[in-house]
């Protein structure tokens, strides 16, 4: 058959992956093919357990894969029979020199970049997905035009959006999709192929279109806002705490004003995931070299308090722990940075586990997703840990339960059967707010939420 376009997708992970399956879902008369140097990874894509858990998303790639979406690791021919190549290959933060902790690490980007102008023989449209450094474009299109006689690149940017957990549905009803170029007649006409593409889905009004540095540099700012807004709102929690006001009392309040609006105010042991931190820091250090000291130190603050929540956290379990839990069982209930995911990156559990292990607990983990990668992410660490998919053996013999992921799973728990079961007296650390704090005071616990005055059954 064939299709009207050739698209290419460089990188199959939690973006390329999930995005190019929603593309060919919506698209049949496109042909979509996703690459990646990672022959496991591309192997779990074609397999009955995708590498990734997103709900939905079986559903989609069952639907689309065979007929017009394909994964392969055929990178060099992927590049030469496509039309338009995505590129969401990973940016982390850079660990060595220059802007090492900081800045982005842009090794796979421009490995990539080159391995396009290697194999391509026509003019091609490349579409910066992953999250970039305002100004990659210019470096990208200096990479890629540097052969005088090669064929003509136009870079697009069309950064992504999408959550964990509700990836599927955030592609097929995004809140906007941000598509920005050159304004010259080539780069505006590359815009418009890229806009086509949503277009066979997503209304007219939703799809943006912007010049290429305001589309690069809004990706960074919507992540330093979202989590802006989780800082702010988690420094509020510990003054509620000292204070007997409610968190979630006070979040409800404020976010009923239009003007603030309600979401991404919900308090928690700190936000995690693969990208606020990193994005904000490469924010900072942008700032930096234009520079910009005072904005630089002020989206700093954001990842600072991140930092010294998740510290507040693990001091609060050893405080009220009688100042030590060497030897005492603590359970980890969930482990993924949010819930709906199997995601471990940055996930503050990590940092609260390591911090618990450091003052010598025994850990039981569990996750309904992630204890796959909680092994991985924990495999160095010469502690006490173990890990268990029932959360009710998970708690047996505990001291105390420390909730890290809002799986739906832990609210609907028989916490008399918990209770009973663990060592009394019995703590309940919830991290993430989710459980019936007063009625497990009932029972018999004694309760410790963010943002809210202990229930203790001890002064
Ligand atoms: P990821 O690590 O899950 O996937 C990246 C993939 O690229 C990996 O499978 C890796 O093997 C592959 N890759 C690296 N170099 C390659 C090369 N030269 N050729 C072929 N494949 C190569 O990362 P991700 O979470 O999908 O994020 C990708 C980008 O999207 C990042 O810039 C991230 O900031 C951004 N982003 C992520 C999310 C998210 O929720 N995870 C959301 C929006 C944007
Ligand atoms: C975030 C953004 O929401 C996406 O728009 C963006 O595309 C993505 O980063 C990215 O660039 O990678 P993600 O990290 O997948 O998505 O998940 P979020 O829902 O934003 O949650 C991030 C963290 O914040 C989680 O640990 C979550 O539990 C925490 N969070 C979120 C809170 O603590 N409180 C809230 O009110 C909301």
């Amino acid at each position: 058959m064939e299709f009207e376009k050739d698209i290419l997708c460089i990188g199959a992970g939690y973006v390329g992956g999930p995005t190019m399956a929603v593309i060919a879902d919506r698209c049949p008369h496109y042909r979509v093919t996703v690459v990646d140097i990672d022959e496991d990874r591309i192997r779990a894509w074609n397999s009955d357990r995708l590498p990734i858990y997103e709900p939905g998303l079986d559903e989609v790639v069952a639907r689309a894969r065979g007929r017009n979406l394909f994964f392969s690791t055929a990178l060099e021919d992927g590049i030469r029979n496509s039309d338009i190549i995505f590129v969401s290959v990973n940016t982390p933060t850079k660990t060595f020199g220059q802007g090492a902790g900081r800045a982005a690490d842009l090794q796979y980007w421009e490995k990539t970049a080159r391995q396009i102008l290697r194999n391509a023989e026509s003019h091609k449209i490349i579409v910066e997905k992953s999250t970039l450094p305002v100004r990659t474009a210019a470096a990208m299109e200096r990479i890629l035009n540097a052969a005088p006689d090669g064929p003509r690149f136009d870079v697009v940017s069309n950064p992504e959006f999408l959550a964990e957990g509700t990836a599927v549905r955030d592609l097929e009803s995004p809140d906007r999709v941000l598509v920005g170029s050159r304004e010259t007649p080539e780069g505006v006409q590359a815009r418009k192929a890229v806009v086509e593409i949503y277009a066979n889905w997503v209304s007219r009004e939703r799809i943006l279109e912007s010049n290429i540095w305001s589309s690069e540099l809004s990706k960074l700012t919507a992540n330093a806002f979202l989590a802006q807004r989780i800082s702010s709102i988690n420094s509020i929690s510990a003054l509620c705490e000292k204070t007997n006001a409610v968190i979630d009392e006070v979040a409800y309040a404020i976010g009923t004003d239009s003007r603030i609006g309600s979401k991404f105010l919900k308090a928690s042991v700190g936000f995690g995931g693969s990208c606020f931190k990193k994005d904000i820091l490469n924010l900072v250090y942008i700032c930096e070299n234009y520079g910009l000291e005072e904005v630089a130190r002020y989206w700093e603050s954001v990842v600072r308090i991140n930092e010294w929540q998740e510290k507040r956290f693990v001091r609060n379990i050893l405080s009220n722990l009688f100042d030590t839990v060497a030897g005492k069982r603590v359970a980890l209930f969930g482990f993924a940075f949010k819930a709906n995911t199997g995601d471990t990156r940055e996930s503050p559990a990590i940092y609260v586990a390591r911090g618990l292990l450091e003052e010598r607990a025994r850990l039981v983990i569990t996750d309904p997703k992630a204890l796959g990668n909680a092994r991985a992410v924990l495999a160095d660490v010469d502690g006490n840990v173990s890990f268990e998919e029932d959360p009710y053996k998970a708690a047996e013999g505990a001291h105390a339960i420390a909730v890290l992921t809002e799986w739906d799973l832990y609210r609907g728990l028989d916490y008399e059967r918990i209770y009973r079961s663990m060592v009394s007296p019995a703590f309940i650390f919830d991290g993430r707010n989710i459980l019936d704090h007063q009625k497990l005071y009932e029972i018999g616990f004694n309760v410790f939420a963010i943002g809210k005055a202990p229930l203790k059954h001890f002064k």
